[in-house]
């Protein structure tokens, strides 16, 4: 692995869940950064569905991906996450990513909320397929504060052990609240 950033390390491990032709979505589009690279782990034959609130997200996003890929193997939409199970089937997703907070130099009044967050996160589940994988960068801290990091591991414990494997990850010895890494998968 060559970076132990937190987004780094999360396609590192959910990237041998996810192979060409697969269907991803990128539950967090913010500056397309995650989104680009599911993009180019389904390839050319795959497809990936992305979700931003924020009309910018999904300008930068575009304009991302135009760079990044030469082909046009996604769809992205202006919509919350919470609606996600609208855009996809049960049982057909091999990855969904979530970068929860705010979008880089934008508002951070438009951070994710975990009241939608755990919506969302319950309606990732049902569309993830068997060995799927979801994955989750918490932030928490500053302006994120700690509701939604709270609810989200609250959620997270309590997901039934039978039918989900749930890793928290730490960077342990890192000061003033670290990110936290969880990923689900689906068994
Ligand atoms: C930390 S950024 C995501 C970074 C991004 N994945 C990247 O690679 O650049 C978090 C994003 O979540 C978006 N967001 C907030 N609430 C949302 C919601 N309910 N549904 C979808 N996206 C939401 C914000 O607008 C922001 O762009």
């Amino acid at each position: 692995m060559n970076s132990y950033q937190i987004t780094d390390f999360c396609h590192e491990m959910v990237k041998s869940h996810i192979a060409p032709g697969d269907l991803c979505i990128d539950a967090t589009m913010g500056n397309g950064n995650d989104t680009v690279f599911l993009c180019q782990s389904v390839g050319g034959d795959g497809k990936v569905l992305a979700f931003d609130i924020q009309r910018a997200a999904l300008e930068h996003t575009r304009e991302k991906l135009e760079k990044s890929l030469e082909y046009q193997n996604y769809e992205l939409y202006l919509d919350s996450h919470e609606h996600m199970a609208e855009y996809a089937s049960e049982g057909s997703v091999s990855c969904i990513l979530f970068n929860l907070g705010y979008l880089p130099a934008g508002d951070h009044a438009l951070s994710t909320r975990s009241d939608s967050t755990i919506k969302a996160m319950e309606a990732g589940l049902a569309l993830l397929k068997k060995n799927g994988v979801m994955s989750v960068c918490i932030y928490s801290g500053g302006d994120s504060g700690f509701a939604e990091r709270d609810a989200v591991l609250a959620w997270l414990k309590g997901l039934d052990h039978k039918k989900y494997l749930v890793l928290v990850t730490e960077y342990y010895n890192r000061p003033n609240h670290p990110p936290i890494p969880a990923f689900v998968v689906q068994m």
